[in-house]
């Protein structure tokens, strides 16, 4: 027997009702903001993600799905979602044109992880991506639109914020960290690693032993340059503001190498170890990065499968027919009814021979409105039988005002 493969799921009713509701919801949203949909694809050269997400993520040492195809291509699947949007953005020369453009996506992302609760090789993500816009009041637009998504899912959330900075302070920080980090002696391999690559990474390290030698490692908040200050200021005045309750988390630095300025993640206390619901922040130098016009640009993406747990469904009610014939003869007048009804309405259907006992424990199971037989009577009558399965109510119409 064949089975998926470890950290991939299928999604079946009713979780796949639930998946569906949160795409619908979520991008409604996102239109509300002007954001448009966006698809790229699933593969993509690895040096797309090798230059945005950065050689020293996790990322990209150690989870990328990649592979040499058939026309010897270096190739991987998009472990996120970003890296091939501003690719796209580039490839359509919107960069060279100084356009505003707001994207949303959803789709499978994959990385390499050892799966557990919360944590899958494939999973989806909701997320946008905003170009164009340098003011931080983009960020906190990004921030607003995600709160009116959690808020229309019934998701509780803790926002936690942070600023990396800007090229005009990140590299007087940088250095005066690496002088902090060659003070410490026994950092793990991951963090001697960051060291060279990204030293502002080390912060992130999960190894209880750095934790305690970086626990008064200097902080990119205490030097930020006026500009990022203001910013960052401003951002958290908008939250007072709009009343979206945050914390600043001074170690906060993301996982993925291409931030700057604003950082933030969504967490939830209820899903376990796996907390981060949503992450995302300002991406000021990806675009040059990648070979594009300097362009300045904010984003987010969250996590489909740990926020499904989460997610509470409005009551559902009870919608739509099935329709079923009790014997042979009432077969084709079904079908054709079947047929001439869905035009209009949610009809189910079954072709077995079963009981009228049988049809409705069927149709009750499907939660439909409203349970239609065509019987011998029926079939003579040329009516149809019908029972409201909200109300219980049950009548014989004619056929010509069904
Ligand atoms: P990320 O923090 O790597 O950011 O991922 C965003 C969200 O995807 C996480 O908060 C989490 O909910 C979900 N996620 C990540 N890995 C897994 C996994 N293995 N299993 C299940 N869920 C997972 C990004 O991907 C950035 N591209 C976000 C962004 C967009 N920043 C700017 N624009």
């Amino acid at each position: 027997m064949i089975n998926a493969l470890r950290g991939m799921k299928d999604t079946l009713s009713p979780h796949s009702e639930t998946y569906l509701y949160m795409i619908k919801t979520c991008s409604r949203i996102a239109e509300q903001y002007g954001f448009s949909f966006v698809e790229t694809p699933i593969l993509e050269e690895t040096a797309l993600f090798k230059r945005s997400v950065g050689e020293s993520s996790d990322i990209v040492g150690k989870e990328m799905y990649q592979f040499i195809d058939k026309g010897e291509n270096d190739v991987c699947l998009r472990p996120e979602g970003t890296a091939g949007v501003v690719r796209a953005f580039i490839q359509q020369k919107y960069d060279k044109a100084g356009e505003k453009r707001r994207f949303f996506y959803h789709g499978p992302m994959f990385r390499y992880e050892r799966p557990q609760k919360g944590r899958l090789r494939q999973f989806h993500q909701f997320g946008a991506e905003s170009f164009g816009e340098s003011d931080v009041r983009e960020d906190a637009t990004i921030i607003l639109m995600l709160k009116a998504m959690f808020e229309a899912l019934g998701i509780g959330f803790t926002l936690e914020i942070n600023s990396l900075g800007c090229p005009s302070c990140m590299p007087q920080y940088r250095t005066t960290l690496v002088k902090f980090l060659e003070t410490r002696e026994g950092l793990c391999e991951d963090c001697e690693r960051r060291k060279l690559t990204n030293p502002i990474r080390v912060l992130d390290c999960k190894n209880e032993h750095c934790k305690v030698l970086l626990a008064d490692a200097p902080l990119i908040i205490d030097h930020l340059c006026v500009t990022c200050k203001e910013d960052f200021t401003t951002l958290k005045s908008i939250l007072d503001q709009f009343g979206v309750a945050y914390v600043v988390n001074p170690k906060l630095v993301r996982g993925l190498d291409y931030y700057s300025k604003t950082a933030f993640e969504f967490v939830s206390s209820e899903i376990g170890a796996q907390s981060a619901i949503a992450g995302g922040g300002r991406y000021d130098r990806l675009v040059e990065f990648l070979d594009g016009k300097a362009t300045p640009a904010v984003g987010f993406a969250m996590g489909i499968e740990r926020l499904m747990e989460l997610v509470k469904m409005p009551e559902s009610s009870r919608e739509g027919y099935y329709i079923a014939a009790l014997c042979d003869g009432a077969k084709e007048i079904v079908f054709k009814l079947v047929d001439e009804k869905r035009k209009t309405e949610k009809v189910l259907t079954s072709y077995a021979s079963k009981s009228l006992q049988n049809h409705l424990k069927a149709a009750d199971k499907l939660y439909v409105k409203f349970c239609v037989c065509i019987g011998e009577d029926e079939l003579a009558k040329q009516s149809v039988w019908i029972k409201d399965l909200e109300s219980k109510e049950e009548k014989i119409i004619n056929l010509s005002h069904f």
